[in-house]
């Protein structure tokens, strides 16, 4: 066996998602051939690849069919998330994919969603940040149990610095840490966007693969702000089936396709899509009624990334401040799932479409 018979079989595989080959897309590095044991490193567009298996068997099968059946196969999968970004500037976050997350209506799970697909993805191996820009109702302390720490500050080049919050593996930032718990503090529209563009630009933010943008729920003077200050990856859209907020989710669609934002939507989840009791995993009832995510992700011509149940532990572990997915239950897998369909379309997006830019919008 040589290098050469070896790149020329992987060449064969495709990337599923990307339908170009492996060594064409740089995938594949240090091969080493002893004898019949052949080795390399497979580098994947991420670590929360939903298709890894299906590339790692591909892979073997084209070796033992073109190569050499007796080969013995020794692969090791990596990740170097992609981006679409290639200059960022000195004053924004040195991060791969921005990524805001966004529903019509209040109270549909936008901030559960991102808390556990920002662990989901961090327990896979990216490095990940969440912006919580909602200033409605910023949720993300307390589902990361940290609604009583202060924010850090450092001096670093002459410049005051805040300093995210680890938890879980993830840095996370919140509007909620400028106000007291309980307090009722009325942020006043240009307020709350110079405080979003401090946790843009005055905020330590380590490297990272993804950053979350928690958005307040509707269309609002945070939004303009968010896509005027960082060029935006891409969006979802949380959702629950029920009518009335499956029409507000389509109008919160329809403002990231206007021609001004033009930030891609990367797809919609569907959270609450039925009810079930922990102990009786196999009864589901359709309390907001069947399907609408899917629907809604469908008559927009959108990928639909998956369904959440409506599960008292989500909310438990919400208000504890331990998100689900770190359980190893079927809630948990649910959001694990939902985290590699995200990084997937992420990676399809960077693949296929042109760098996002911050857009001037009056
Ligand atoms: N899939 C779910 N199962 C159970 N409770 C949920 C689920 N999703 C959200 N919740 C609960 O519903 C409430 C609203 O969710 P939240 O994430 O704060 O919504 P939003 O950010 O859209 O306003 C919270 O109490 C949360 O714990
Ligand atoms: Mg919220």
């Amino acid at each position: 066996m040589t290098t050469e018979q070896i790149l020329k079989a992987l060449s064969t595989v495709d990337d599923p998602d990307i339908k170009k080959d492996l060594v064409s897309l740089n995938m594949i590095k240090d091969v080493t051939i002893e004898g019949n044991k052949v080795a390399f490193t497979l580098e994947l567009t991420t670590p929360a690849c939903p298709m890894k298996n299906v590339i790692k068997n591909n892979c073997i099968e084209a070796i033992h069919n073109l190569v050499d059946a007796q080969a013995e196969v020794d692969i090791n999968i990596t990740a170097n998330v992609t981006s679409s970004l290639t200059n960022l500037g000195p004053n924004l976050p040195k991060v791969k994919n921005f990524i805001a997350v966004a529903s019509g209506k209040g109270g549909v799970g936008k901030s559960t969603v991102t808390s556990n697909l920002a662990v989901a993805l961090a327990q896979a191996g990216a490095k990940v940040g969440i912006l919580d820009a909602d200033i409605h109702g910023p949720s993300q302390p307390v589902m990361f149990g940290i609604e009583d720490q202060k924010i850090g500050m450092s001096e670093e080049d002459g410049k005051n610095w805040l300093l995210p919050v680890q938890r879980y593996g993830v840095e996370v930032m919140s509007i909620g840490f400028l106000t007291p718990p309980g307090s009722a503090v009325v942020w006043r529209g240009p307020m709350a966007s110079s405080a979003i563009r401090q946790f843009i630009g005055d905020c330590k933010w380590g490297e990272l693969d993804y950053m979350l943008i928690d958005l307040p729920p509707g269309t609002s003077d945070i939004h303009l702000t968010l896509v005027q200050s960082l060029p935006i990856t891409g969006a979802i859209i949380v959702t629950t089936p029920q009518k009335v907020a499956l029409a507000d989710a389509e109008k919160g669609l329809a403002m990231f396709k206007q021609e001004q934002i033009n930030v891609p939507v990367l797809g919609v989840v569907e959270n609450m899509a039925y009810f079930t009791p922990e102990e009786l995993p196999d009864n589901k009832y359709y309390i907001f009624g069947r399907d609408g995510g899917k629907r809604l992700s469908a008559m927009n011509d959108v990928p639909f990334l998956g369904e959440i149940p409506l599960v008292q532990g989500i909310r438990v572990c919400g208000d504890k401040g331990v998100p689900a997915v770190l359980k190893e239950d079927v809630t948990g897998e649910s959001f694990r799932e939902l985290a590699e369909q995200l990084a997937r379309q992420v990676a399809i997006r960077n693949s296929t479409q042109q760098a996002s830019k911050a857009v001037p919008v009056q």
